[in-house]
């Protein structure tokens, strides 16, 4: 795809996550999560799916990995499950982590390096039952957990996220309802995103003490850090001050409420008073912003697309957005409820995204020039949903996919020659799977999964991939 040079030791990979994958829902001592709860509620999931089998990842995993390496991936990004790894948060579950430790082997066995996310979304249900991430002891148990993990596999893992877009697991999942648990209100929204920060930085402290103490590539095993969705928030008419306050809403709500006490130590002003009929502040205890700007090693990025904003309501013609159910939900955007985000006329992608590379370039780029403290960054996250059809001859012709991946590559490439400090890029997804409220409906993959069968197909995607990093590896 390009011939461009990278720069040296950039990684390439891909990602998943365990509830999106694993199938096995129950088996050697795993309990349920929020999403095997939430995929029980009527009309939460579109078509009933559920993440019971997904793509029965648990037992394929050696078959997964040696597709990983015929792909020529140089790291993979998975996510452990909670709920596998300590059911209810109780005992630690031998069983469930021999299952992680069986998975980085095999990855290291195959030249691999493992990237490993500790929160994907999958909460133990125990815990959601005691008030989830709106209970601030949930932080607690979140760094036991992440010890739990570290004492099996902090010998081999050295690639450690605490957080997987935070914003969806509490916002998405306390206020706007779409996603699990399913609760529609703004100030447990709130609660959830302020102790899901309190959590990555007790985990932060914890692993970097379990490891040595030491930070940073010379002297600590472990490089640490958080994967954040952030976005490009554009205003729909750049002249309307009412577009412009939307977007900074926009901005302040999903880029700065994370970026800023991750990497200033406080959060800000302006979002803080957006929020104020919502008594925020009273979340947030003496000390607990200290322990959030723990020093990190890297942020990821998750990228999709970027967002048009406008603060006046849309056309009535405007074709509605798509929507995986027509459970009643709410906003999951206090303080910004009345935003809108009208259509710029582009292509989008099967999810209803407009298509728009620039935007990841504009990101980044922006990024880097504001944040001086900004650690080193890696695309955690940047793919697409197409309706793939499977061809008589077998093959999937997924040429916008390809085409998506070929265009968001060279804008962080653009990025880098504009000087962002990216060191790698995973493309999402390795597999099609479950896509939360949007059940199987959706596929993300490089490699299609046959649902019935289970059988994985490299699609042509997935192929242009894998000579997309053995040209960029030739020419580091
Ligand atoms: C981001 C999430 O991390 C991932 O789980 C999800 O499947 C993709 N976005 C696509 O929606």
């Amino acid at each position: 795809m390009t011939n461009d040079r990278w720069p040296a030791g950039f990684l390439w990979g891909s990602a998943t996550a365990a509830a999106q994958i694993e199938g096995a829902a129950h088996e050697d001592g795993k309990e349920d999560s929020i999403w095997d709860a939430f995929a029980r509620v009527p009309n939460a999931i579109a078509g009933g799916d559920t993440p019971e089998t997904a793509v029965d990842h648990y037992h394929r995993m050696p078959q997964d990995v040696a597709l990983m390496r015929d792909l020529g991936l140089q790291s993979y990004r998975f996510s452990t499950s909670w709920a596998r790894v300590k059911p209810g948060d109780r005992a630690v579950n031998r069983a469930g982590l021999d299952f992680y430790s069986r998975l980085v082997d095999e990855l290291l066995g195959a030249g691999i390096l493992p990237w490993l996310t500790l929160y994907h979304w999958d909460l133990p249900q125990a815990l959601e039952e005691r008030g989830g991430w709106t209970n601030r002891d949930t932080a607690y148990r979140f760094r036991d957990y992440a010890l739990a993990v570290h004492d099996a596999l902090g010998d081999r893992v050295t690639h450690w996220t605490t957080f997987n877009e935070p914003l969806c697991s509490s916002l998405i999942g306390y206020a706007g309802g779409e996603h699990a648990p399913g609760r529609t209100e703004a100030r447990a929204g709130l609660a959830a995103l302020h102790h899901q920060h309190l959590a990555h930085g007790l985990a932060v402290r914890a692993l970097r003490e379990a490891s040595g103490g030491a930070r940073g590539p010379a002297g600590s095993p472990l490089r640490l850090g958080i994967t954040l969705n952030l976005t490009t928030a554009v205003p729909n008419d750049p002249a309307d001050p009412v577009d412009l306050d939307a977007a900074r809403r926009i901005d302040g709500l999903w880029n700065r409420m994370f970026l800023e006490p991750l990497l200033l130590g406080a959060y800000p002003d302006d979002v803080l008073e957006d929020v104020r009929e919502h008594r925020f502040e009273e979340f947030v205890h003496d000390g607990d912003l200290e322990v959030i700007a723990q020093p990190i090693d890297f942020l990821g990025v998750n990228h999709y697309h970027d967002d048009n904003v406008s603060g006046h309501p849309l056309p009535a013609d405007a074709p509605a957005g798509l929507q995986p159910t027509d459970r009643p939900k709410a906003s999951p955007f206090p303080g910004s409820e009345f935003v809108t985000f009208p259509s710029r006329g582009r292509p989008t992608t099967a999810m209803g995204w407009e298509v728009n590379p620039d935007g990841l370039r504009d990101l980044l780029v922006r990024l880097s020039r504001e944040y001086p403290s900004l650690p080193p960054l890696y695309i955690t996250e940047n793919g697409s949903a197409y309706d793939d059809v499977v061809d008589d001859d077998g093959r999937i012709r997924d040429i916008e996919r390809e085409a998506y991946l070929r265009e968001h590559v060279a804008a962080v490439q653009e990025a880098i020659s504009q000087g962002a400090d990216v060191r790698g890029y995973f493309v999402w997804s390795l597999l099609d799977n479950f896509e939360w409220a949007w059940g199987y409906a959706k596929r993300f993959g490089i490699v299609h999964v046959d649902y019935e069968s289970q059988r994985r197909t490299v699609k042509d995607s997935g192929a242009a991939y894998a000579r997309l990093i053995a040209a960029a590896r030739t020419t580091e």
